[in-house]
């Protein structure tokens, strides 16, 4: 297997291809997960929650995204994988200005990342900019962003009314027009999603609860496992129920994602 790239990213949108996407932590898990046929491995702020204990992301710190993503690289290196890793900026690593976004960015590019991401929509795109201009790539994050989750209220579907879906729409183009090459819709309504694939040709949209629309689709890895400690989003399928390994588990994902089978807009969708 070819190492994943954006240009190979590209080919697989332009092919109609869905692209897979699943958070991992470690050297191992992103091993199986590499070996299982996932694209691309995103070491997600998540990781405060399924490893740290935390109560939110807003509690991550740029050292332990680096730790972690790091473990991740020398996991795909030992195994000489070829996924494409993605790497959180953490809460408060970015917003001050884009010269301390560049600078974290860079911690994670040299643990290992091949792209980062960022959370939120209109004062980011700028930032986007300053990245990808020193060659940085970057993925973006619209909808529900969990590290403003006190902001916002809660955990739930964003872009729900007229006047929401446009400022998504507005933002979602600046930061394509930014250079953003990736962007992860989350928990937005399935039909908005599906519009926003189709315009954004040059920035690749990833769904998570977001419906089947987009150019591919994430979930993260102890959700589809079934280790949710809490409440189990909607959005989310157990792969382990039918899988009788976590390498089964992640290949039957891979498979349902790229067979249009999942999500299923009536049951993850809104
Ligand atoms: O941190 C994370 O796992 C994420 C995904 C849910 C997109 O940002
Ligand atoms: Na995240």
């Amino acid at each position: 297997r070819r190492p994943v790239s954006l240009p190979r990213l590209a080919q697989m949108r332009a092919a109609g291809e869905k692209i897979t996407m699943l958070t991992a932590y470690d050297a191992t898990f992103a091993a199986v997960a590499d070996a299982a046929g996932v694209e691309c491995i995103l070491v997600g702020d998540s990781l405060g929650m399924v490893c740290q204990g935390l109560p939110s992301t807003v509690g991550v710190a740029l050292d332990t995204m680096a730790y972690h993503t790091a473990s991740v690289a020398r996991g795909l290196h030992r195994v000489q994988g070829t996924a494409w890793l993605v790497a959180d900026l953490p809460y408060g690593t970015y917003a001050e200005s884009r010269e301390q976004a560049l600078r974290s960015a860079c911690v994670l590019m040299q643990a290992g990342a091949h792209m980062v991401k960022l959370e939120g929509g209109g004062w980011t795109a700028p930032t986007v900019e300053f990245l990808v201009r020193r060659g940085v790539p970057v993925c973006a994050h619209l909808g529900l962003t969990p590290q403003t989750v006190h902001a916002l209220g809660g955990y739930r579907v964003q872009g729900k009314s007229d006047d929401d879906a446009r400022t998504l729409r507005k933002e979602a183009h600046e930061l394509q027009d930014a250079g953003a090459a990736m962007l992860v819709l989350e928990m937005v309504p399935a039909a908005l999603a599906a519009e926003l694939t189709a315009e954004l040709l040059h920035c690749h949209t990833i769904g998570i609860g977001a419906g089947n629309g987009t150019a591919g689709q994430v979930l993260v890895l102890h959700d589809m496992l079934g280790m949710n400690l809490g409440k189990m989003p909607k959005f989310v399928h157990n792969f382990m129920q039918d899988a009788g390994s976590v390498r089964g588990a992640m290949e039957a994902y891979v498979q349902a994602v790229k067979q249009g089978q999942f999500p299923d807009n009536t049951l993850h969708a809104w």
